[in-house]
């Protein structure tokens, strides 16, 4: 099947392709798994945080610079992304959220990261600002997926910008070929009119390629962004500086995949044929 006739079956695959990047919904046992995931870091905050007593999940979140500050949350941060973000448990259930569409842009044989990151971002909170970069030029590799998966709704500063594709690659190219740029904070104003906040509901996620320049600035919004970040991409893609083993797991994959796996981790990998 050519990508043309390929890409006309999949609109998240089309979207993926044109712009770089597809928002999509989770909806049925997915929604189900993305509901247990929040409910689980929501309970983890609970545990180690007193205040929002008597408040929903989503409430919870939003309102939760209300009864924190960056200096506690720096622990509970840390405690969170070992205790949860490190679990298979966990890692299942994120994956679950998100797998039919995975499949479809990278296979279903897939590798994800290590650990799920929670990340929280409170308002006017000027120490977690994320500066315009591309996750490729700090040695990811361009055939991963970067899922960002936000537990309340998101949108302006509450969310992350990003640059679709075309423009991206225009002043990719820009930069390629010399263009004169000393700082992150010069390149965003260069590439301001490129870059859109991503609006998205809680029930929806955002896949996105690591070769999209992206931030996020400070929230300027009066409620707290939670998401769920972790990158995922095709067991037999090429891995960038991130090694199979150190950064990614395998997640799910094939019996013929089973056997070469544990063959090669118990007598070495067969060179030639
Ligand atoms: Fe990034």
């Amino acid at each position: 099947m050519s990508m043309e006739d390929w890409l006309a079956k999949s609109k998240h695959g089309e979207d993926f392709v044109r712009q770089g990047y597809c928002v999509v919904p989770i909806q049925g046992e997915q929604r189900a798994s993305l509901d247990r995931a929040r409910a689980l870091l929501v309970a983890g905050l609970r545990a180690a945080l007193p205040g929002g007593d008597g408040l929903g999940d989503e409430d919870y979140l939003n309102r939760f610079h209300k009864f924190s500050n960056a200096a506690t949350l720096n622990d509970v941060r840390v405690r969170i992304h070992r205790e949860l973000g490190g679990s298979p448990e966990y890692r299942k259930l994120v994956f679950n959220c998100v797998k039919n569409y995975l499949f479809d842009l990278v296979g279903n044989e897939v590798v994800m990261q290590r650990n799920v990151n929670p990340v929280t971002h409170l308002p006017r909170d000027k120490t977690q600002l994320l500066y315009l970069h591309t996750d490729a030029w700090s040695g990811c590799s361009p055939y991963e997926v970067i899922l960002w998966m936000p537990l309340v709704d998101v949108y302006d500063t509450k969310s992350m910008y990003l640059c679709k594709r075309d423009p991206n690659n225009k002043h990719m190219r820009d930069l390629k070929a010399g263009a004169q740029v000393d700082s992150a904070v010069e390149l965003l104003k260069k590439i301001r009119p490129d870059i859109a906040p991503v609006k998205m509901k809680y029930g929806e996620a955002l896949l996105f390629s690591p070769t999209l320049m992206h931030g996020a600035e400070e929230n300027l919004t009066d409620e707290t962004r939670f998401i769920l970040n972790v990158r995922f991409k095709s067991l037999f893609s090429p891995y960038g500086t991130k090694a199979l083993g150190e950064t990614f797991l395998p997640v799910n994959y094939l019996p013929a995949t089973e056997i070469g796996l544990s063959y090669e981790s118990e007598f070495g990998i067969v060179d030639g044929g």
